[in-house]
């Protein structure tokens, strides 16, 4: 093995200084990576051999560099994929979010961005005023959860409510439920501000209740569910909030609007000019 100054072969050997450059790959092996699905290892082996051989490295660690290189690619695509698919509303996460300016606690902030509470399929309420950092923790939380490899999906009510109108002509509402559970975390955000179409209402039912004890639902609300029975039938509100509240954490935001504050310090646009 070589023991001049090198680099570590593992997921990012491959832009190393002083290699010479790389030839490419001959066709045939080209050929073979693209048949196998192998595209990160087709795109970085030129430089990965290239490297090795500078450098003398053992076999293993070539081999070691290279699939290296296809793990990480691909964890990278199925973070990228699972980011996409969960659809969420702005792209902000929790390095944009100010901890003191939250009116929930610091001890159960860090609480639920362990995630733990959706490892055992439990669920978060979070409901306060307007402008009091609910959408954005819930995002945040989502985000987090994408990032430590699960699933997350990201509804509105009204999605809920064209979701179930979509699928109740052919009558695979329950099919379509069952695709939305194969997130680990789905979010719906905004109950609350409107009152709630039938639509809307079955759906969140629907979903609630599929959810039950095997997937974690995050409701944001600038009411608490006891009272949701104020913009849905009572007897669909009974029964969702009875399995949305069995096993679930509820935070209660408070204070001015976030909106309202940072628009009073001039912090809600860029100056003109
Ligand atoms: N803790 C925080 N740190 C940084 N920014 C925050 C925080 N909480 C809220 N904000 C900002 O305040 C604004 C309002 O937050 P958000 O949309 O999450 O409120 P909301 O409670 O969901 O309001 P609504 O009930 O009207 O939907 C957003 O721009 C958000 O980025
Ligand atoms: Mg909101």
């Amino acid at each position: 093995m070589s023991t001049a100054t090198r680099t570590t072969p593992e997921t990012k050997p491959v832009i190393a200084t002083g290699v010479p450059s790389a030839p490419p790959l001959p066709d045939d092996l080209e050929a073979l990576l693209r048949r196998l699905r192998l595209p990160h290892i087709r795109r970085h082996a030129p430089q990965v051999l290239a490297t090795a051989k500078a450098q003398r490295w053992e076999p293993a660690e070539v081999l070691r560099a290279l699939f290296g290189v296809e793990a990480a690619g691909r964890e990278r695509s199925a973070l990228a994929t699972r980011r996409a698919s969960a659809a969420f509303p702005t792209g902000k996460t929790f390095d944009a979010w100010t901890a003191e300016a939250s009116s929930i606690p610091a001890p159960t902030q860090q609480a639920l961005r362990t995630l733990e509470w959706v490892h055992r399929r439990e669920n978060l309420v979070v409901c306060g005023p307007s402008g009091t950092g609910k959408t954005f923790l819930l995002e945040a939380l989502g985000q987090q959860a994408v990032e430590a490899g699960l699933k997350v999906a990201w509804f509105t009510l009204e999605d809920l409510g064209v979701l179930l109108r979509r699928h109740r002509a052919d009558d695979t509402v329950s099919k379509a439920i069952t695709r939305v559970l194969r997130a680990d975390l789905v979010v719906v955000d905004d109950i609350g501000l409107l009152p709630v179409a039938q639509d809307a209402a079955e759906g969140l039912y629907r979903l609630v209740d599929a959810a039950y004890e095997k997937r974690s639902v995050a409701v944001s609300s600038n009411l608490h569910p006891a009272a949701f029975d104020e913009l849905m039938p009572k007897t669909l509100a009974t029964a969702t909030v009875d399995r949305l509240l069995h096993h679930a954490h509820v935070c209660q935001t408070s204070g001015d609007s976030v909106r309202l504050s940072q628009a009073l310090a001039g912090q809600g646009v860029r100056p003109l000019a």
